[in-house]
């Protein structure tokens, strides 16, 4: 089997440390690992198969001076704006985890459970955006019920973890709760969020915008539709919680037809990645701590609206930095060495 050079920009943050140890479990066909990181990091290591890899910084000639052939890009929209062009011009694939091209129409928007068939039109720029973490776990279980009951409308909440503003974000948390124990609270500081987030919910992920939701929120509306090829109208409010890792999602779904809360549950559990977690008298359900490392996403709570047969409810949980990004980079990437292979 052909082995391939992989880049990883971003290889000591949260996402990118976790791209590595997946691509090592999977046992991804790796020629060479070239760790990419900032100014700041390089000639810092990153372990990969018992290894110590040096850390080189990113240029736009990385990617040409070492022949990547697969460019996982996670360090920020704004690394992939400028580098992801070198990448591509240097004749790599890139699989971007960023917002910055996910809703470019010459850039698929991937998840290999719902839409793997996307993947081919990756010549066209020689990029594959991987979506929002909150988007990916959600439409994983989104697919296979509108498959069998036709969804009309999405309505969700998020309670997202710290993970997603990256490692310093984690450490805010993890600093203000070692603040509060220390009687210090109210002298932490705050930089990551707009707000104190140890002992606190903030209604407020990334900027307002004119519409009263936020872009994080408009992530969700926009990558569904654009993953599901077909419009979704749904409305999310996302809320960032005192987690570590692993995002969870209050979702309520109308649907054309009649729904079953058992029927639905029969689907999920034969859906690729799913695990039905719907336990509740025996407090069986999906939380976030019971997440944390694993690949699947988890859904329980599935019930019946009281007043209407075509709307459930249902809890969705999965592990952000996994699921929501690294895993999915991992899988596209696999299905992309599928593709290639097959020409
Ligand atoms: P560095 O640590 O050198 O800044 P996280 O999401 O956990 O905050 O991690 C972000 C990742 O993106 C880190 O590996 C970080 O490297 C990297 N990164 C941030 N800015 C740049 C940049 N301008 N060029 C290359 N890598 C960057």
């Amino acid at each position: 089997m052909k082995e391939y050079i992989v880049a990883v920009v971003g290889a000591n943050g949260a996402v990118g440390e976790e791209m590595l140890e997946i691509l090592e479990e999977v046992n991804f066909p790796v020629k060479k690992l070239i760790p990419l990181a900032s100014a700041r990091s390089a000639g810092k290591t990153v372990e990969f198969k018992g290894e110590e890899l040096t850390i080189q910084e990113l240029t736009s000639e990385s990617f040409s001076e070492n022949e990547v052939e697969i460019a996982l890009f996670s360090a920020g929209g704004s690394v992939s704006a400028k580098y992801a062009p070198f990448a591509v011009e240097a004749g790599a694939v890139v699989i971007d985890n960023t917002s910055h091209f996910r809703m470019d129409d010459d850039v698929p928007l991937v998840v290999p459970e719902v839409n793997p068939e996307d993947i081919a039109l990756w010549k066209k720029k020689g990029i594959i955006a991987n979506p929002n973490c909150s988007t990916i776990q959600m439409v994983q279980a989104l697919k296979p019920l509108d498959d069998v009951f036709g969804i009309s409308r999405v309505d969700v909440s998020t309670y997202q973890a710290t993970s997603g503003a990256g490692k310093s974000a984690m450490d805010e948390l993890v600093n203000q709760m070692q603040a509060f124990f220390a009687f210090k609270l109210e002298d932490a500081e705050y930089e990551a969020f707009p707000h104190q987030i140890a002992l606190n919910v903030i209604p407020q992920i990334d900027k307002f915008l004119d519409n009263g939701f936020t872009k994080e929120e408009m992530k969700m509306v926009n990558e569904t539709s654009k993953i599901m090829h077909k419009q979704i109208p749904l409305a999310a409010t996302c809320v960032r919680v005192p987690v570590l890792r692993g995002h969870s999602e209050s979702v309520t779904i109308t649907f054309k037809t009649e729904a079953d809360a058992q029927k639905a549950r029969e689907i999920l559990s034969k859906a690729p990645n799913i695990v039905v977690e719907d336990d509740p008298q025996n407090g069986i359900y999906p939380m976030p701590f019971k997440a944390t490392g694993k690949d699947e996403t988890f859904v329980g709570r599935i019930r019946n609206d009281v007043f209407d047969s075509k709307i459930l409810h249902m809890f969705i949980v999965a592990d952000n930095l996994r699921v929501g990004a690294a895993t999915n980079a991992v899988r596209i990437a696999q299905k992309w060495i599928e593709l290639e292979e097959a020409e």
